[in-house]
């Protein structure tokens, strides 16, 4: 079999070959195509990117048919129910498991790069009252580069590690704070003795106990949701990191642009927008005139449909179990009646079923996150901090990666050409 790609162009009747190299061909190899040598040679046109490869990567798997996800090979089943977070972020990072040194080094390390300079506490005491939390972590995460200047320095394997380190062990204090900025309440500095996700639930919701003590499931729910978020490959705010990471800039400033493209209602702000959807529609008898204006086009089921998954979202099934858990600590929120009528009937309507609509990751963890007491504005962030290692594992790889270059799209040019300009007292008078 010839792995090549014969193109005639039939406007000249001119025959080409393209390479086929893993299933693609490269963009740049059809610009041969031209009517004349003046004229820039063909394009493809992909809004969205839906059909290019911008990358080779060797960290997530995804085969949105099958509902297959993994991380460096390991099923998400498997690590969400028999690994941690943190073990999956160093998997996500290092490309392999630790060993028992290895894992308690990298443990070490990131429990004792929780705390920021006290000067981020100053700047972020100056946002506004009512600040959303996404944009505080944008903030804070983004100034960080200016407290560790050394961080352009991303030639330096050394200094790109103590980087990532810093990244992953800062945010959770980051978006803490940026919750207890909007209740008014004083900020928790990290406790060192707790895990991870023990430290975060404390810096969100300790008061003036001497310790903050989660329940156990609670604290295993939330590192599971954290391990749910790592990392999804290509996606838009992963484009995004790569695409700004891309012109060398330091890490910090590329998972601040990172966070920005998370904080959308399409991507990361989805959860909150279901929640807000539930809380609307209130009752299961509201519902199917609920689904009809999503039928006739007036609104969107939020939490349903994936760019990749077609068949089902293996994180959306995982999430349903880690509801369960939840809602024996807390009590059942009365949403989820609605949430699990809205899937049944969604899941047999041929509007949905046509169009390969299942529930996504956000459709049950908004529901976590309530029972959790968290706000809606803090839900992005919940996904941004279980995210940072996925980021951090693409930012390093693109960093490492020869035939990686500016990111720099093509355009279609639409708009006019060569007018004369008036200045504008002759056009005004
Ligand atoms: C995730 C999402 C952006 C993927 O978008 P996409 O791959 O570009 O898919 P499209 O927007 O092309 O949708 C394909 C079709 O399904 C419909 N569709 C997609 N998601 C839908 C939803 N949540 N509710 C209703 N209809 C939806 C579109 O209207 C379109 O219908 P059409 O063919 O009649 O025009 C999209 O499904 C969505 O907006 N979902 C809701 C937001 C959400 O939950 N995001 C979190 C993702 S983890």
């Amino acid at each position: 079999m010839t792995e090549s790609l014969t193109v005639r162009d039939n406007r000249t009747g001119a025959e080409y070959e393209i390479p086929i190299v893993d299933g693609t061909i490269k963009a740049a190899d059809l610009g041969q195509i031209k009517l004349n040598d003046d004229e820039p040679g063909l394009a493809t046109y992909d809004p969205g990117f839906v059909n290019t490869a911008s990358c080779r990567s060797a960290i997530t798997f995804i085969d949105g048919d099958k509902g297959i996800l993994e991380y460096r090979g390991y099923p998400i089943e498997q690590l969400a129910e028999k690994s941690n977070f943190l073990e999956v972020a160093y998997l996500l990072i290092h490309g392999d498991l630790p060993s028992k040194e290895q894992y308690d080094a990298w443990v070490h390390e990131i429990t004792f790069h929780t705390f920021v300079h006290e000067n981020v506490k100053g700047f972020m005491e100056g946002f506004r009252y009512d600040a959303h939390p996404m944009g505080m972590l944008m903030a804070s995460v983004g100034a960080l580069s200016t407290f560790y200047p050394e961080s352009s320095k991303i030639a330096d394997p050394d200094n790109r590690h103590i980087q990532i380190v810093r990244m992953i062990a800062k945010m959770p204090t980051l978006g803490a704070w940026a919750f207890r900025h909007a209740q008014g309440k004083p900020y928790v500095y990290p406790d060192n003795e707790l895990s991870y996700a023990e430290n975060f639930l404390s810096m969100l919701f300790k008061m003036s106990e001497t310790k903050y003590a989660g329940d156990p499931r609670i604290v295993k729910a939330l590192d599971t949701l954290f391990i749910l978020h790592a990392d999804h490959e290509q996606n838009c705010s992963t484009n995004a990191v790569r695409s700004v990471g891309s012109s060398q800039v330091d890490p910090y400033s590329a998972v601040a642009a990172g966070i920005g493209a998370l904080f959308g209602p399409l991507h990361g702000g989805a959860n909150e927008a279901v929640l807000k959807m539930l809380r609307r529609i209130g009752t299961v008898d509201n519902i199917p005139s609920f689904i009809e204006g999503v039928k006739n086009g007036e609104e969107r089921l939020m939490g349903f449909g994936h760019r990749v998954y077609k068949n089902f979202d293996p994180r959306a099934k995982i999430i349903k179990k880690a509801c369960d858990d939840v809602f024996e600590v807390t009590g059942v929120n009365p949403l989820l009646a609605v949430a699990k009528e809205l899937e049944r009937i969604a899941l047999e309507d041929e509007y949905f079923v046509k169009r390969k609509l299942y529930p996504n990751v956000d459709f049950y963890s908004g529901l976590i996150y309530e029972a959790l007491e968290f706000p809606p504005e803090m839900f992005t962030v919940l996904f941004a901090i279980g995210r940072a290692p996925g980021w951090l594992a693409q930012w390093l790889e693109l960093v490492q990666d020869k035939e990686q270059k500016i990111a720099r799209p093509k355009q279609i040019y639409t708009g006019p050409r060569t007018l004369d300009f008036v200045p504008a007292e002759e056009r005004w008078a």
